[in-house]
């Protein structure tokens, strides 16, 4: 497992290129089940979640295509990816394993295109993970209220459908407010079925509009993405398409507090800042300027940090995805901020490791209170989630001495070459390979 090493204290300033939305492609990389023909993506981020997807569309059937990276004239920063091709070939193969499924929660997307496009599905159960518990019973629900009939048997859920899955209205919500992949799996399989959908209470997050879009661009006829309120028009087939997709808002937020953490400048390229409205509200009010300049976002701070108040909510609130990072940021303080956590109660796994680094966080129920303090140390720190990882790299980019930080596998699931992109900024960060680490290779997975 691959290490980092990173000696803190280096003011990061520059140009950091962000990279496509991890969120929005695993979903949207699913969607292509659906679709007649080759779809070509572009934006896809290069992350062991987007190969985990490619291997299980593989195994699904499709031909999945990757081309090489378009020549890049810029000075600084990793290479630019070039776009994903998906298509399916072969339309016998209907299971996600639990080999795949354990490892990346977003494999569930695949049910609702293999049922509405395949009438059969056979997905490993997700079980909990390092957020807490995560399950799945609104996308079951969904999927029923659309005709779709669920057995589980030895950890699988499997999935038939009668006759076509037909639209109904239904409403979509849960104890702790919408479901993300929830809405896109419903959506997806409605965009199938016969006669129109609605769908109340659905997600609203931009990665959701993404793959809305993308449907309609293969055929789909949907309307209201974006609003609690979806209709879909069911239609009887789609058909591959171009598309790009969003750029990564959580990867963005994450660098406008790598620039205050360490007092520095960055200018975000591929940033969509009405995206982060809810996230620039809050580092305002910490003393974090965020501003669009030609046609970029540039962050930064001079690390007189407020303290301030902050809940997790769905979009457009704060997301859950930024909470530890913001607490990371947090940490330095002047007085004592409160984060309370909504949408995951129990994503806190961070807060022992950032106080292993001189963090002063004390956890009640669903708050952490965080007392600010003068200054971070470095510290061997072990990485528990991807967003908490993310949180201990912004601690270890301004901690006195050296973050030894283990296990980024975590990180390399959602954060695209993030040393890469770190270093090219000014900051000192170096990878500890594993020696077997081997190179990506272009047709990522073949039916
Ligand atoms: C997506 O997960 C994201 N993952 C998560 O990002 C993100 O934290 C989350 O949305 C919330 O924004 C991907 O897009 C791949 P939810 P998702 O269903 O869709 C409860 C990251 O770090 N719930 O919106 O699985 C659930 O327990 C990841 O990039 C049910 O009760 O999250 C939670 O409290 C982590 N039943 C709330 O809804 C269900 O069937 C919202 O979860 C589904 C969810």
């Amino acid at each position: 497992m691959d290490s980092f090493l990173i000696r803190g204290g280096n003011r990061l300033k520059g140009s950091i290129e962000i990279s496509g939305s991890k969120n929005s492609a695993l979903p949207i990389m699913a969607a292509c089940l659906l679709a007649d023909g080759k779809t070509t993506l572009k934006g896809v981020p290069r992350l062991s979640d987007t190969d985990s997807m490619s291997k299980l569309l593989g195994e699904l059937g499709c031909h999945v295509l990757r081309h090489e990276s378009p020549t890049d004239a810029r000075q600084t920063g990793p290479a630019l990816n070039g776009p994903l091709d998906i298509e399916v070939r072969d339309t016998t193969k209907n299971e996600a394993r639990y080999d795949i499924v354990k490892t990346m929660r977003a494999s569930i997307c695949v049910l609702g295109p293999l049922l509405a496009k395949r009438g059969h599905a056979v997905a490993s159960l997700p079980g909990g993970c390092g957020i807490g518990d995560r399950p799945v019973d609104l996308h079951i629900r969904g999927l029923q209220k659309l005709g779709a009939e669920f057995r589980t048997e030895n950890g699988n859920i499997i999935g038939t459908v009668p006759k076509r899955l037909r639209g109904c209205r239904m409403y979509l919500g849960g104890a702790q407010g919408p479901t993300v992949l929830g809405t896109i799996n419903v959506m997806c399989a409605a965009a199938l079925a016969e006669g129109e959908t609605v769908l109340v209470g659905a997600a609203c997050e931009p990665e959701v509009g993404d793959c809305a879009e993308m449907l309609n661009r293969m055929g789909a006829k949907i309307r209201g993405y974006g609003t609690p309120e979806m209709r879909i028009e069911g239609v009887d087939k789609l058909i591959g398409c171009e598309h790009r997709i969003i750029p990564d808002r959580i990867e963005a937020g994450t660098f406008m507090m790598a620039a205050a953490i360490t007092n520095g400048e960055l200018v975000l390229k591929n940033c969509n800042l009405d995206h982060l409205i809810a996230v620039t509200d809050r580092l305002e009010e910490v003393g974090v300027r965020v501003a669009r300049e030609n046609g970029s976002v540039i962050a930064s701070s001079t690390r007189h940090l407020q303290p301030i108040e902050m809940t997790t909510q769905p979009y457009p609130g704060f997301p859950t995805d930024l909470q530890a990072q913001l607490m990371a940021l947090l940490c330095l303080a002047d007085g004592s901020s409160f984060i309370t956590e909504r949408i995951f109660p129990d994503r806190f796994l961070h807060v022992g490791e950032l106080n292993r680094m001189g963090g002063r966080i004390r956890k009640e129920g669903p708050t952490a209170i965080v007392q600010g303090t003068k200054e971070l140390q470095g510290a061997t720190v072990m990485c528990s989630d991807l967003r908490a990882s993310a949180a201990l790299v912004l601690a270890g980019l301004v901690a006195r001495g050296t973050t030894r930080l283990d296990r980024v596998y975590h990180i390399d699931r959602g954060y695209e070459k993030i040393e890469q992109k770190l270093m090219a900024v000014g900051a000192d960060v170096e990878r500890i390979e594993e020696p077997s680490r081997t190179s990506s290779v272009n047709i990522v997975a073949a039916a």
